[in-house]
C-alpha cells in the first residue's frame, strides 16, 4: 500500500463513478438555475477574488456534510480519505502531475505557501542555509505573500530583498493587481541557471483560467485555489510539489495525527473541521465538462468575453 494512499480502493456513495464529459451540454436555463443563489441583475465582475459554485456543486458538497454529521466516525475511517484521493486524481490529471503523490489538497493559497515558506524557514534554523542566503519574489505579489516571507524567512534570518545565493524563488503565475499572465516557465529556466534551489509558483489563478502543466513548467511548488476559477466551495485548494526535486520535510503548519505520513495525507486530516469543499472536485470537473470545450472552451470563451470587454 502506497504511504499516501493512492492504492486505496474507492468506493464510495458520494462519489461519481467517473465524470466525463456530458452528452448534453448546459442550456442557458439550467446556467441561470446552477447560479440563482446569487443576487440578480447585479454583475459580478470579480470572480477572482473569491469565484462563485454552482448549485450542483453545493448539493454534492452538502451530502458530503451530511455523510459526517450522519455517521461521523465511519466519514473518518472509510470515507474522507477515499474522497480526497478521488479529488488529487482529478487534480493530477488536470495539471498534467507524473504522480498522485505530488498532489496535495490545502485550504487555500495562504496555507499553501506557510507550508512551502515554513519548510524554507527550517532549512534556515537547521543551518542547511546561510544566514542572509535569499528567497527572491515579484513586487508585485500579493501582500500575503509578503507578509508571509517576512513571517518566516526573515525571523529565521533570511534575506528577502538584497540577494546572495537565491534558496527560493515565489514566482506569481498571474498577479491580481494589476493582473498579468507571467512567463513563469522561462523565468523558471532562468532561476534554474543562476542556481536557484526551489522555485515556487503562486498560481491562486491558476486552474481553470490558465493552462497549468506541471511537466512543462518543472516549478518544485505550484499552489492553485479551487475556489476561484473551478467552482469549488470554499475552502479548496491544491499544493502540487515536484516528486523529483528535493524537496526535504514538507509538513502541515497544522500538526494531528498523521504527522510523517507522507504531506498528502497529513493534509487531508488537520483535526476535526468541515472537508466538504474538498471532496467535490470531480462534480466540479463535471460542471465545467457540460460547456462546449470543457475546461478549455470556458477559459478560450472568458478570454473572448475579457477582450470584447476591454
Ligand atoms: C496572486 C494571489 N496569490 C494568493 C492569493 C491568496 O489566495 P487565498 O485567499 O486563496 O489564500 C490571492 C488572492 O486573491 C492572489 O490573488
Amino acid at each position: 500500500m502506497d504511504t499516501n494512499g493512492a492504492d486505496t480502493k474507492i468506493s464510495n456513495p458520494c462519489l461519481p463513478e467517473k465524470p466525463e464529459l456530458s452528452p448534453t451540454l448546459i442550456s442557458d436555463t439550467e446556467l441561470l438555475s446552477e447560479f440563482s443563489h446569487h443576487v440578480q441583475n447585479k454583475a459580478r465582475i470579480n470572480n477572482g477574488s473569491f469565484g462563485c459554485r454552482p448549485n450542483s456543486v453545493l448539493s454534492a458538497q452538502q451530502k458530503w456534510q451530511l455523510e459526517f454529521l450522519k455517521q461521523s466516525d465511519d466519514f473518518y475511517f472509510n470515507g474522507l480519505k477515499d474522497g480526497i484521493l478521488k479529488s488529487r486524481l482529478v487534480i493530477k490529471d488536470l495539471v498534467n502531475a507524473d504522480h498522485v503523490d505530488e498532489i496535495s489538497i490545502v485550504d487555500n493559497a495562504t496555507t499553501a505557501t506557510a507550508i512551502v515558506l515554513q519548510s524554507v524557514a527550517w532549512e534556515f534554523l537547521q543551518g542547511k542555509f546561510n544566514k542572509g542566503d535569499a528567497a527572491v519574489t515579484l513586487q508585485y505579489a500579493t501582500g500575503a505573500v509578503k507578509k508571509s516571507l517576512e513571517a518566516y524567512i526573515m525571523r529565521a534570518d533570511g534575506n528577502v530583498i538584497e540577494v546572495q545565493k537565491v534558496r527560493l524563488a515565489m514566482i506569481d503565475h498571474v498577479t491580481s493587481i494589476p493582473s498579468v499572465l507571467i512567463p513563469v516557465k522561462e523565468l523558471i529556466k532562468v532561476c534554474r541557471e543562476d542556481g536557484v534551489d526551489k522555485v515556487f509558483v503562486d498560481g491562486a489563478h491558476g486552474i481553470g483560467c490558465v493552462d497549468v502543466d506541471m511537466k512543462e513548467m518543472a516549478a518544485d511548488f505550484y499552489t492553485s485555489t479551487l475556489n476561484k476559477w473551478f467552482f469549488c466551495p470554499p475552502v479548496a485548494a491544491i499544493l502540487y510539489f515536484r516528486k523529483s526535486s528535493e524537496v526535504n520535510d514538507l509538513h502541515h503548519p497544522v500538526v494531528s495525527h498523521e504527522y510523517g505520513n507522507g504531506f498528502p495525507i497529513e493534509s487531508a486530516w488537520i483535526g476535526t473541521r468541515d472537508y466538504s469543499a474538498q471532496l467535490v472536485v470531480p462534480q466540479a470537473l463535471e460542471f465545467v465538462n457540460r460547456f462546449e470545450g470543457g475546461i478549455e472552451g470556458i477559459k478560450k470563451r472568458n478570454h473572448k468575453a475579457v477582450g470584447e470587454m476591454g
